[in-house]
């Protein structure tokens, strides 16, 4: 095989043997702005050992990385810590090619993978369990709902390395594959977006994961996730990040969304942000014409108070701000506060239609919500105005 792509060495034994996916814009609904990387590893030990593949019209790829190490028939066993298609894709392929003696999976793991890929034979490991590879070991940590059902770790003591699947990554395609060749902000605002859009609903089992980790007392000089760089220099800085994240400080920062049709809803936005600009509440303004639903959840996450905006439009909420509530409600944003508010020609129930779902989304109201039939007059700009004094009255009450 002609090998166009090179594995790159990222310890003793392993190398990586993934995809750079430079042009991918949309990931089942998150916007992937900067790409994506696709992370597959080879553990170069007696038995050579195939951690995760990749998204399938990456196959290429993998396999020219590969070769550039090893005949790819020489591989021994199959690891698949996550069955989910962008690191499953190449499984099927990668059997008929290397036919492994062994493909290890978890319990939920042989499961899926006989469901999404009718994949047969496939050894389930619990949690736990070791591997023995000759010259190195391996050990399967269970990661359950992080993010999916079957996810496992998979832990190379020799190389005091985690395999960490999704978890610790981030969609960011470089031509680096180390995070300190990268810039600290770019990795904070990669990975932080990456957490809020994946894994913030599962932030309780993070911070279990986490303790059970320092618990385990596992030496870990490197964390190699599915996606984005490998952490080698200072994996403390991710792990920290995510101890925080996870951990959801309450935060006075406030977020306004909302769309407009005639200009009246974002009347409204402008005033209550003039409003939080009066009481001195960092905030930011985000028009759903012009901002993906990612991009909100990223905002959100770092955020104590959200205002939503809705025009009515044939009697319900607009398009845009429905589809991103639906969004933001299945992360299960926590220590929330806010409002709605918005114009309306004549029926007007969409603000009470966002308050619902504000309800359901266990935020709590500081104002009831604010409609304005047609152009907001002075009393509807006062009352937008008044919600950043409401907003910090309810903050000080919440914390005293
Ligand atoms: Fe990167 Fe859950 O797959």
């Amino acid at each position: 095989m002609q090998t166009v792509y090179q594995a790159v060495r990222i310890s003793e034994h392993v190398y990586w043997v993934g995809a750079i996916d430079w042009n991918v814009r949309d990931f089942h609904g998150y916007a992937t702005k900067s790409g994506t990387t696709y992370n597959a590893y080879l553990v170069m030990a007696e038995k050579p050992t195939l951690i995760d593949t990749v998204r399938k019209q990456f196959s290429d790829e993998m396999f020219s990385r590969i070769a550039s190490v090893i005949d790819p028939a020489e591989i021994r066993y199959i690891i698949s810590n996550h069955s989910e298609q962008d690191h499953s894709g190449s499984l099927s392929l990668a059997i008929e090619r290397i036919q492994p003696e062994r493909i290890y999976a978890s319990k939920m793991g042989k499961k899926a993978l006989g469901e999404i890929f009718h994949v047969d034979g496939v050894t389930a490991v619990a949690d736990g369990e070791t591997v023995s590879l000759g010259d190195a070991t391996l050990t399967f940590l269970e990661t359950k709902m992080l993010h999916w059902p079957d996810s496992m770790f998979t832990y190379l003591a020799e190389d005091r390395l985690l395999f960490s699947q999704d978890g610790f990554g981030m969609h960011l395609a470089t031509a680096e594959r180390f995070a300190d060749q990268l810039d600290d902000s770019l990795l904070e605002y990669e990975g932080g977006r990456y957490y809020a859009n994946i894994l913030w609903p599962y932030s309780h089992l993070i911070l279990k994961l986490l303790d059970r980790v320092k618990a385990l007392d596992l030496a870990i000089d490197i964390v190699a996730p599915d996606h984005g760089p490998v952490w080698s220099e200072d994996t403390g800085r991710i792990m920290d990040l995510y101890a925080r994240w996870a951990s959801a400080e309450p935060s006075r920062r406030a977020l306004i969304i909302y769309d407009t049709m005639w200009k009246n809803t974002e009347r409204m936005a402008l005033a209550i942000a003039e409003g939080l600009q009066r009481e001195d509440i960092p905030f930011k303004v985000m028009s759903l014409s012009g901002n993906h639903r990612s991009d909100i959840a990223y905002e959100l996450f770092h955020a104590g108070a959200i205002f939503v905006g809705s025009p009515t439009l044939n009697n319900n909420v607009f398009p845009t701000v429905i589809d991103v509530l639906t969004y933001l409600k299945g992360l299960k944003p926590r220590n929330l506060v806010g409002a709605a508010f918005g114009s309306y020609g004549w029926s007007g129930e969409s603000v009470g239609q966002v308050e619902a779902i504000l309800r359901e989304m266990k935020v709590g109201l500081v104002s009831e919500g604010i409609k304005a039939r047609n152009a907001p007059d002075a009393e509807v700009i006062a009352r937008c105005l008044s919600l950043g004094e409401a907003v910090k009255k309810t903050w000080d009450e919440m914390q005293s």
